[in-house]
């Protein structure tokens, strides 16, 4: 009998009254009754108590053999929890993105970390889109001022644009990188570039007319940055207060990646200097490494000097009831392969026995 524990997030009376909130605590990712007939224990080891020795996650961690994670209610799997966890062989990310768990750890531990990938990028790049469209056209402040009974048309136009015409830069261009790139195409914008150390192919760029940038401070040709690259050592704190020197003044910042690619409070600093017109994103993962978020984060409320500019969310964007259906499934068929002893899937291996196998957490 394996052991498996899944740290997920409480759905609430949502997920009573919406069993297609797979993710949650409640709905167990529709695996529970299955791993039970099939021998294991998961019944009593899913939960969303995940901070402290007497969590739930930092209790069960002892004994589990495999570790069920999703990045948005992240166990923070530190090197001091690996070193506890003696029976530990898998960590599945339901979802995409395994930043919460310490990587190198893993590998010196022999411990296999796999994702879902590509299970909710579609989702993460149609956000990043609408994040753009909300940013460039002011619509948050314009829609406050509705609800607020308003009407003055003339200070939402202020700082309202089209992004035809604009340029547009993805730190990033993996699967959910060129995936935003695709759909930017239509908008016709002057030019659409992209930074990522690994090219596209040839025939990938050229469809979507997307020009490799080398050097990072160069994305001060862009009016739009979006950030789409996994976080690891190389991208904590890469959009700092010196980079953002370098953005063109008043550019608009989507972040859907991590939070902590982003430095919170030069962030905050440039949205109110107006250097940057607008940032938009989920808030996760912050420079305090947690998740919710607290109350007075500071990307909760910060606003441009004309009191728009800010998209924030909760780290939602790439869990919508498709991409759950995806994850949860695929997270099945992780754990199933395991235990039936079947070759996974290559491109869900982010690190594979002692080294890992992704090129995408860092040029090493
Ligand atoms: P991917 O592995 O397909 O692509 C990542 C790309 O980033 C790769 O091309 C890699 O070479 C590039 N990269 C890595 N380090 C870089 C650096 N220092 N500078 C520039 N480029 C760099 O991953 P995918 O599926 O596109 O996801 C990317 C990230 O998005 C995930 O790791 C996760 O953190 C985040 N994500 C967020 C979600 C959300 O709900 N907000 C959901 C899914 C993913």
């Amino acid at each position: 009998m394996k052991v498996v524990l899944a740290i997920l997030y409480e759905g609430g009376q949502a997920a009573k009254e919406e069993p297609r909130l797979l993710g949650t605590v409640e709905n167990k990712l529709g695996i529970a009754e299955w791993l039970t007939s099939q021998g294991h224990e998961l019944i009593g080891k899913v939960s969303s108590s995940k901070e402290g020795p007497d969590s739930d996650f930092q209790k069960h961690i002892v004994d589990a053999e495999v570790l069920i994670t999703t990045p948005f209610h992240p166990g923070y799997l530190t090197r001091d929890l690996i070193e506890k966890a003696k029976n530990l062989k898998l960590c599945i990310t339901a979802g995409v993105g395994s930043d919460h768990i310490d990587l190198n750890a893993a590998v010196d531990h022999r411990i296999q970390v796999l994702e879902v990938s590509g299970s909710n990028v579609v989702s993460v790049a149609e956000h990043v889109v609408m994040s753009i469209l909300l940013l460039v056209r002011n619509f948050v402040p314009a829609h406050e001022m509705i609800e607020r009974g308003d009407w003055q048309v003339s200070d939402i136009a202020r700082n309202a644009f089209d992004l035809e015409g604009k340029v547009v830069g993805t730190i990033g261009a993996g699967r959910i990188g060129y995936r935003v790139l695709q759909r930017l195409v239509p908008f016709d914008t002057k030019e659409l570039l992209y930074y990522d150390y690994a090219p596209l192919p040839a025939a990938a760029a050229e469809a979507v007319k997307a020009r490799r940038v080398e050097d990072l401070k160069a994305y001060l040709q862009c009016d739009v940055v979006t950030v789409n690259c996994p976080l690891h050592e190389g991208t904590r704190g890469l959009v700092n207060e010196e980079l953002l020197k370098h953005f063109k003044k008043g550019a608009w910042l989507v972040n859907t990646a991590r939070g902590a690619i982003c430095d919170k409070d030069a962030v905050a600093a440039a949205l109110k200097s107006g250097q940057l017109s607008g940032y938009s994103g989920n808030i996760i993962g912050d420079v305090w490494n947690v998740q919710p978020a607290p109350k007075d984060h500071v990307w909760r409320t910060v606003k441009n000097p004309l009191g728009g500019g800010n998209g924030m969310v909760p780290h939602y964007s790439g869990t919508t009831l498709d991409a759950q259906a995806r994850y949860a499934n695929g997270a099945k068929s992780i754990l199933e392969n395991y235990l039936l002893n079947k070759p996974q899937d290559p491109q869900n291996i982010i690190v594979g026995i002692g080294k890992y196998e992704s090129k995408a957490y860092g040029q090493r």
